[in-house]
């Protein structure tokens, strides 16, 4: 007989919303140290570990920002998206459209950034190959998404953007852009002309919106046109604009077990998922930094089903939702939607 787990990780799944730096485990991180060739500079696996530790959401951003800290060129990033596609290949994610921090990437390494101008075209092309190698040989597709930090400068992120519209023509794989960060200091409005500027050169438009912030942030970044909204977790608390994203069917990557590590929902069982799901929103289950908060996408899905008791036939919605809120061509999301419905 086959288990529930082995049912889930069978069912095609995309994942939506996902931080290559955050899939890094700490037994990742150490073999990346390792990459160095220098033993002195090799890390411990308890070294590695003591960089994850946070108490809330500011301490998260923190850590996350200490692990990126350690990637410090091509062959780095290279092995990091590796070990991603492993872990996606294992829990049967198929198609995964992955948020690189860029924004992070120039912020650590100012000096650098001016001695070498094409260093982060190094890395992307690293990245490039680890995904057309993950395509080839584990049957995982992967688009890419520039993630900006909104707490950072106007001009970083306008750099983020424009950098992605560029690279966009040689690399189509470069789908779209997002703002990470902290949403208590910065919210989407100063954002619009770039948003604007970054939908006229094709690409598609995320947002973290209402993680830490009220339903107005989630207004405030549907009101820039962001399509797809990561995380949502406070739209519930206004009545109006839960009708509109139903009736939008606006795709809302959800994240529970980042609310609840990082300590913005206090519990699993207080998650809105199964609200949204029951309101008819048009849901995606997620794990935001896997290597932070403990729980793969397969580990959301299960869970989805312990905790808020979704069924086969729900849990297969879940994953429709999450091809059809993806950013793939209209007869690739029916290949995998004809899969999901005979699985
Ligand atoms: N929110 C904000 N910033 C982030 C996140 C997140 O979920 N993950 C990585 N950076
Ligand atoms: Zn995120």
């Amino acid at each position: 007989m086959e288990t529930m787990e082995e049912w889930i990780r069978r069912l095609p799944k995309a994942e939506l919303h996902l931080h290559l730096e955050g899939t890094i485990t700490p037994r990742t991180l150490v073999e990346l140290s390792a990459l160095k060739g220098e033993q002195a500079s090799a890390m411990t696996l308890a070294e590695a570990e003591a960089l994850y530790a946070y108490e809330d959401f500011t301490g998260f951003l923190q850590a996350f920002k200490a692990v990126v800290t350690e990637l410090r060129g091509p062959a780095e990033y290279e092995l990091a998206a590796w070990r991603m596609l492993e872990a996606l290949a294992e829990q049967g994610v198929r198609h995964a459209e992955v948020y690189i921090s860029v924004g992070v990437i120039f912020r650590l390494r100012p000096e650098e950034d001016r001695r070498d101008p094409e260093l982060f075209a190094r890395i992307f092309a690293a990245l490039e190959r680890a995904r057309v190698r993950g395509e080839r040989e584990l049957g995982v597709t992967l688009y890419w998404i520039f993630d900006a930090v909104r707490h950072f400068t106007l001009d970083e992120a306008a750099r983020v953007f424009r950098l992605a519209a560029a690279m966009r023509r040689e690399h189509p794989s470069i789908v779209g852009i997002g703002l990470g960060g902290d949403e208590r200091q910065a919210g989407s409005e100063p954002f619009r002309a770039l948003y604007a500027e970054a939908a006229a050169a094709g690409l598609r438009l995320t947002n973290h919106a209402g993680e830490t912030t009220g339903p107005e942030a989630i207004r405030e970044a549907l009101g820039i046109g962001s399509e797809r909204l990561g995380h949502a977790l406070s739209a519930e608390r206004d009545a109006a604009l839960m009708e509109e994203l139903r009736r939008r069917q606006v795709p809302l990557e959800l994240n529970p077990g980042s609310n609840v590590r990082t300590g913005v929902c206090p519990s699993r069982e207080e998650h809105p998922l199964r609200r949204y799901f029951d309101a008819g929103l048009m849901v995606t289950v997620n794990s935001d930094d896997p290597a932070f908060f403990g729980a793969t996408v397969a580990d959301e899905y299960w869970l989805a089903h312990a905790v808020h008791g979704f069924t086969r036939e729900e849990l297969r919605r879940l994953a429709e939702n999450s091809f059809r809120a993806s950013f793939l061509p209209e007869v690739e999301k029916q290949r995998w939607l004809d899969q999901i419905g005979s699985c």
